[in-house]
């Protein structure tokens, strides 16, 4: 395939730096992973879409002012980070960029922006171990990428991830802060197990509390720019005053341990972790349940409804079941695209508030906090 020489213009929401070339009457986008915004590019062309090209980096031939140089010897290769080549604080810009673009028809005020230290800020992370080779998968392939150093992990997690080179399986490993936790994702760890106190505890602290939780849970996994995050959602019920409140996909309890002002029914599905949320959250009703049937079987309004769906988003038709119990919503989305297509189903509601929490750092993922009330 041909190749062109380009001038990167944006970053596109999946991370990828965008150009443009002329072609007869034609103008067509060039989508090119590893590129900043600035920089001028030798690109060849590896695929031709409908109104779009895919291209490989070859060659920077005058790099953007916005660009740093790369640390990683991994960079490129691992599937793990996308943007470390750009200056932190124009990759939070450039995040902002996109997401009041992409919102804007929901949104016209300005989208807040929660950050923190964009270095080691992951604290649990998954590996696979296979043929002497341990960490994740390589960029857009399923091949194993042997990894020997990392940006964005707790340091200490980096040494004992290390030791499983020789192990074959899938493992998770937990930085508590004062030793690692490594656990093989194929182990039945039952609820009788943990409290019998057979398998170690991890947590993390917020705001001074130790969140607990065991290595399968689902946790937000930066510590410091969750801790803001939370903080922001209950000042928004201090805000509210809620009398009813209802959290959906409540995972551990991160969020109502902070929420004080009212008592939440907290529906999660992971058995583990509906029960470490009754320890971290005492104060609130705890419901181990499948979100879709509870929302089904439920008859009652709430003040106000806080849900915290995974990557995928909401099952079909159930925006509307939401929209259908309450007048306030705050919806928590690490998803932009999904989330999109879910405030379009919520037609009644309008957005009052709308957060970007860098999560993420080093990628070009994001988490979202909406704020949504009914139209009078
Ligand atoms: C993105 S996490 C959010 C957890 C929590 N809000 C937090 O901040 O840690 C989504 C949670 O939803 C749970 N979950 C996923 N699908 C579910 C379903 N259909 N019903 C109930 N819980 C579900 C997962 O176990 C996970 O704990």
């Amino acid at each position: 395939m041909k190749e062109i020489t380009l001038t990167i213009e944006s970053l596109a929401s999946t991370g990828l730096g965008v150009g443009r070339i002329q072609e007869g009457k034609f103008t067509r986008a060039v989508f090119v992973p590893f590129t900043c915004p600035g920089d001028s590019v030798k690109v060849k062309i590896i695929e031709q879409k409908k109104k779009y090209y895919m291209g490989e980096l070859v060659k920077v031939i005058t790099p953007s002012p916005s660009r740093v140089p790369i640390r990683c010897k991994h960079f490129g290769v691992c599937g793990s980070c996308d943007l470390l080549h750009i200056h932190y604080d124009k990759e939070v810009e450039m995040k902002k960029a996109f997401l009041q673009y992409m919102f804007k028809e929901f949104y016209s005020g300005d989208i807040s922006v929660l950050s923190g230290s964009p270095d080691f800020y992951r604290q649990k992370i998954r590996v696979h171990a296979e043929n002497g080779k341990v960490g994740w998968k390589k960029y857009r392939s399923n091949d194993l990428i042997n990894v020997e150093e990392c940006y964005l992990i707790h340091q200490p997690l980096l040494p004992e991830m290390r030791t499983l080179q020789k192990e074959e399986g899938e493992f998770y490993l937990v930085d508590r802060g004062d030793s690692v936790v490594i656990a093989d994702s194929s182990d039945e760890i039952t609820l009788e197990d943990v409290k019998k106190k057979k398998v170690p505890i991890c947590s993390y602290v917020l705001n001074g509390q130790n969140i607990l939780f065991a290595p399968s849970c689902f946790i937000q996994n930066n510590a410091e720019v969750n801790e803001k995050t939370v903080n922001v959602v209950a000042r928004i019920f201090e805000a509210e005053k809620p009398t009813t409140a209802l959290e959906l996909f409540s995972g551990i309890g991160n969020f109502s341990s902070h929420i004080k002002n009212c008592r939440m029914t907290c529906v999660e599905g992971d058995e583990m972790s509906s029960y470490f949320a009754t320890m971290n959250a005492p104060t609130h009703h705890h419901v181990h349940e499948e979100v879709y049937e509870f929302l089904e079987k439920n008859k009652k309004t709430y003040d106000i409804v806080l849900l915290d769906p995974p990557r995928e988003g909401l099952r079909e038709g159930f925006e509307e079941k939401i929209a259908s119990i309450t007048d306030t919503i705050v919806f928590i989305s690490c998803n932009p695209s999904v989330l999109k297509e879910s405030l379009k189903k919520m037609k009644e509601f309008e957005v009052k508030q709308m957060i970007f929490a860098d999560m993420f750092p080093r990628t070009h993922h994001v988490e979202i906090v909406v704020l949504l009330r009914k139209n009078a």
